[in-house]
């Protein structure tokens, strides 16, 4: 779907962005993280063209971009840009609307889409449509933002620290909607961010950028575990015990957990997909007087059908065991 091959951006004889190449399949959420200045911006825009390469190509459904219009190309891309970026003097409605309008809607059509979208993102259009971007608060701007990047249905999205202006605890809650949104299960996207749970939660592959230079490109599971080289380890390292619980999930653990007999009885229930982190929160949210001896959990499948009953504590043997399977 996106191709980048050997791109390289300098400013002077400073290279921003220094020979990257990467694909993102259609349909895959891909992540691009690093620390400040290390050239994710400067990435993501030479994707839709706001800035052009000093050399390399993008090619997108098999087209080099250099070969089209650009203002067309963007038309095609949702942008979130850092730092939002909505136009003061525009409501929420006409921000929302800017490329429909370029693209000549009818206004009927504009109208019903912009409540949808609204609607989407949780904001009652009744409530919002007309204020202007001074009078929401940070987390309302970024969801007027995405619905901006959604408005004509792009089938490449480009997110750049999209929950940036939240705190952490809006953040989880939008960044949780905003994974089982509908209208983007089907999308390719790329986001920025410089969190690492933000990227293990969203990406199906995370790239690991320092310097400009890809450090390394993998699943979560690829850069805990099998870290490319000594940048990509200490990075992950602060907060290494959560990460690992994070990216293991429970059907990686299914096949070395000592099972219960499943029974009839009212325990807490998970899925195949369920993070060992998540699970060990959600036990300990439960029953906090429990010991991981007594506390019982069940996970199903996709269909709802109970697979397996286990301790906490079962659960826990088996993330160590695969770990050390993973370690060698
Ligand atoms: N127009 C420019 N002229 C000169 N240098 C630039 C220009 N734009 C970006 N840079 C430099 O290129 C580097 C990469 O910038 P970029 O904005 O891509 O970083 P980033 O990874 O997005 O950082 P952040 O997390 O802070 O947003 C930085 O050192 C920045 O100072
Ligand atoms: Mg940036």
């Amino acid at each position: 779907m996106i191709e980048i091959k050997n791109l390289t951006k300098a400013f002077g004889n400073f290279k921003a962005v220094d020979n990257i190449s990467f694909t993102v399949g259609k349909g895959e959420t891909f992540i691009l993280i690093g620390t400040s200045g290390c050239g994710k911006t400067t990435t993501l825009k030479m994707i839709n063209r706001l800035i052009e390469p000093t050399s390399g190509t993008v090619t997108i459904n098999g087209s080099n971009i250099q070969n089209e219009d650009a203002v067309n190309l963007r038309r095609k891309i949702g942008y979130v840009i850092q730092y939002i970026g909505l136009f003061p003097h525009y409501t929420v409605a006409q921000n929302v609307s800017i490329v429909p309008k370029l693209l000549k809607w009818d206004t009927r059509k504009i109208k019903e889409k912009i409540e949808e979208l609204l609607n989407l993102v949780g904001l009652s259009p009744k409530e919002f449509r007309n204020r202007f971007p001074h009078e929401l608060s940070g987390g309302q701007k970024q969801r007027v933002g995405l619905a901006r990047a959604l408005v004509a249905d792009p089938p490449v999205v480009l997110l750049d620290e999209p929950f940036g202006a939240l705190d952490p605890i809006t953040r989880g809650q939008i960044r949780a909607e905003f994974k089982n949104l509908e209208s983007l299960l089907k999308k390719t996207m790329v986001i920025v961010t410089h969190d690492i749970y933000e990227a293990f939660e969203l990406g199906d592959r995370v790239c690991l950028i320092d310097g400009g230079k890809i450090q390394q490109i993998g699943t979560p599971k690829d850069l805990i575990f099998s870290p490319a080289n000594g940048f990509v380890e200490s990075f992950f390292s602060s907060h290494r015990f959560q990460l690992e619980l994070q990216v293991l999930k429970l059907k990686d653990i299914l096949d070395i957990t000592q099972k219960r007999e499943i029974t009839i009885k009212k325990v807490k229930e998970f899925g195949l997909n369920d993070s060992l982190l998540y699970v060990f929160e959600e036990m300990e949210k439960a029953a906090p007087t429990e010991t991981m001896k007594e506390s019982i959990l069940r996970v199903k499948d996709e269909s709802g059908k109970p697979i397996m009953e286990a301790t906490t504590e079962g659960v826990m043997s088996a993330f160590y065991i695969l770990k050390s399977r993973l370690q060698k």
